[in-house]
């Protein structure tokens, strides 16, 4: 048997025990003629005693960090005063009779037992099998297999069947562009890595399969970001016979069996609100609702105002609590935001002894001034901030602005789910006047706004709804779904509109519109991140920490040193011949 223990696991009751542990040198003291190591494997931490004199303990002044180790000894309580209560075997200590090397280690290019942030980004990910050392990579790649483990056994109770889709398709209409693999068989001819399994669970539904779900490997060309990987992994479903609120709640259980398998508790019911009211209340379609700073409609109280700055489609501000000590540089730096994010100015008072008080205020009426109090509910001590101009713009400014001055850093603040309803079908207009899709074009038109789409030009179809929704954690946009298109004549209606025509239908998703011709039940579903669930049940502002192999920020692997040319051989096989770069 290599050991009897794992570090980590010891503790009070194995006080007199004679034990083996394995694992890595994580530290070494030398206490004048005794040695003091900590042993690390996956399990934790252990301190082991070696005096070097001892016939067992010979040698031992050669060890260094991350050698690896074999440890006979007895387990012992510690002296008195030098008990470590952040450690959880920290009230004991095993006396070694023999130590034996394993395999030697260089010394590590960075320290392991230090920040992760303090280390180049390039130099922790060539070296990754050490980083992956850390007790915080440890954890988080164990919370992610428990994510996962959790995530299947919620949809296997659900009754859902795991489906594997392919990866070498033709091109899914996602949005992003695509990784593309040439074919050495069809030479001159690609195949498309899945942006989603989107269009063939599809068709499983026509398949009859009723509910599918997969726990898919994702490509998307797109520049990355602390939410984005090139890689990533969706929890993926669909039903058949079903709407948005039994996707929801198949989706809202598994999540929540997820989070319990982590956290050992259930997440709080999840919020709901419409798109519009996200808009209107919190300037974003994925809103942060840990914390307040609620956007406020201040069109009513200058209806009729005399200040010029205020004589616009939208008035709307926020009350900035106990901020009214806030100095003249960073209200400057608020303005400047303010104009960045396309606003033409902000307008700031305080709230002093019951009264309003900065620039502009002489342009306000008394009575102007007190609706603005009570409307905001604001009291001494406050800041307000107010915005005038094009609705969706003085939503997003200060969407912008309350991330800014309220957002609690990632780990506080708890888990806040909040389901986000009736998105639009459209989100803006091509160049040529075109609606340009939201989601993607197989999301079924909400049911009360046919008529509109039918009869809607320009600016107007951007009012058009769609049956698509989105589940949102703390500010991240978590995942997204939507009733589906099943019936071809609204299909062709859509395509229509987005200036699909037949032609480009067929060649781009022939295959579905065909197999909807043969029965296509209703169906509906969703799709959600699970590098995002876990980062944030982690407490981790950027994905890459719950991925075992990540790449950089310009979409390098500095381990394996992907992308690299490939041989002129492999090019010539493919049909491949290359520009030189540019
Ligand atoms: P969508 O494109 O919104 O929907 O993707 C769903 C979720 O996948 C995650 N995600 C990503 N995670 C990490 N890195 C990326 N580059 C990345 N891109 C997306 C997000 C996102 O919310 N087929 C539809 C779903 C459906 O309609 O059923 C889809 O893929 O968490």
């Amino acid at each position: 048997m290599m050991r009897t223990h794992e570090s980590g696991t010891l503790g009070p009751d194995d006080i007199g025990s004679s034990v083996v542990v394995c694992g890595w040198i994580a530290s070494r003291r030398d206490h004048g003629g005794v040695l003091f190591v900590d042993v690390r494997d996956s399990s934790g931490v252990v301190q082991v005693v070696i005096d070097p004199e001892s016939p067992g303990g010979a040698g031992a002044h050669r060890l260094r960090s991350e050698y690896v180790v074999r440890i006979t000894g007895d387990v012992r309580a510690r002296p008195d005063g030098t008990v470590n209560p952040a450690l959880p075997t920290g009230s004991v200590e095993i006396a070694a009779s023999e130590v034996e090397v394993l395999a030697e280690s260089e010394p590590p290019p960075f320290p392991l037992d230090g920040r992760a942030a303090d280390v180049d980004e390039g130099l922790r990910l060539k070296h990754r099998y050490l980083d992956l050392r850390r007790p915080s990579l440890q954890r988080n790649l164990r919370m992610r297999a428990k994510v996962n483990a959790a995530l299947r056994r919620s949809m296997d109770e659900q009754r859902f069947v795991e489906v594997e889709t392919p990866m070498l398709i033709a091109s899914t209409p996602e949005g992003a562009r695509d990784f593309v693999v040439p074919s050495r068989l069809h030479p001159g001819e690609f195949y498309a890595l899945p942006q989603s399994p989107q269009l063939f669970k599809q068709l499983l539904m026509v398949g009859g399969l009723e509910r599918y779900f997969q726990i898919a490997r994702c490509l998307r060309d797109e520049d990355l970001r602390a939410d984005r990987q090139f890689e990533f992994m969706q929890y993926d479903m669909e039903m058949s016979f079903a709407g948005a609120e039994d996707v929801q709640a198949v989706v809202t259980e598994s999540v929540g069996a997820a989070v319990e398998a982590v956290t050992g508790v259930r997440p709080d019911a999840f919020s709901r609100m419409t798109w519009q009211d996200a808009m209107d209340r919190y300037g974003s379609d994925k809103p942060d609702i840990r914390f307040g700073l609620e956007i406020v409609d201040l069109g009513a109280v200058f209806a009729s105002t005399g200040f010029n700055a205020f004589k616009a489609e939208a008035v709307r501000g926020v009350r900035v609590t106990g901020r009214a000590d806030m100095g003249r540089n960073k209200r400057d730096a608020l303005i400047d935001r303010a104009k960045a994010l396309g606003a033409k100015g902000l307008v700031s008072f305080k709230l002093e002894g019951g009264a309003l008080a900065g620039p502009g205020l002489n342009h306000l009426t008394d009575d102007e001034q007190a609706s603005l109090i009570s409307a905001l509910g604001a009291v001494d001590g406050d800041l307000v901030l107010i915005v005038a101009g094009a609705p969706r713009m003085v939503s997003e400014v200060l969407g912008a602005l309350r991330l800014d001055l309220g957002r609690p850093p990632v780990n506080e603040g708890g888990l806040h789910f909040c389901w986000i309803d009736d998105f639009p079908l459209f989100e803006g207009l091509s160049d040529d006047g075109r609606p340009i899709p939201a989601h993607h074009p197989f999301t079924m038109p909400h049911p009360d706004d046919l008529e509109l789409l039918a009869t809607a030009e320009g600016e107007d179809l951007l009012k058009v709804r769609s049956l698509s929704y989105d589940l949102v954690l703390n500010g991240w946009e978590l995942g997204s779904g939507s009733v589906r298109i099943h019936t071809p004549d609204v299909q062709r209606q859509i395509f229509t509109l987005l200036g699909i025509s037949d032609e480009t239908a067929s060649e781009r998703f022939g295959f579905l519109l065909e197999a909807f011709r043969y029965g296509a039940p209703p169906h509906a579903g969703f799709a959600f991140g699970t590098d995002r669930l876990t980062a944030l049940l982690a407490g981790e502002e950027n994905i890459r920490e719950v991925i075992a192999f990540p790449k950089t920020q310009s979409g390098a692997d500095p381990l394996t040193g992907a992308p690299t040319p490939i041989d002129p051989v492999q090019l010539r096989d493919l049909g491949l011949q290359l520009k030189p770069p540019k």
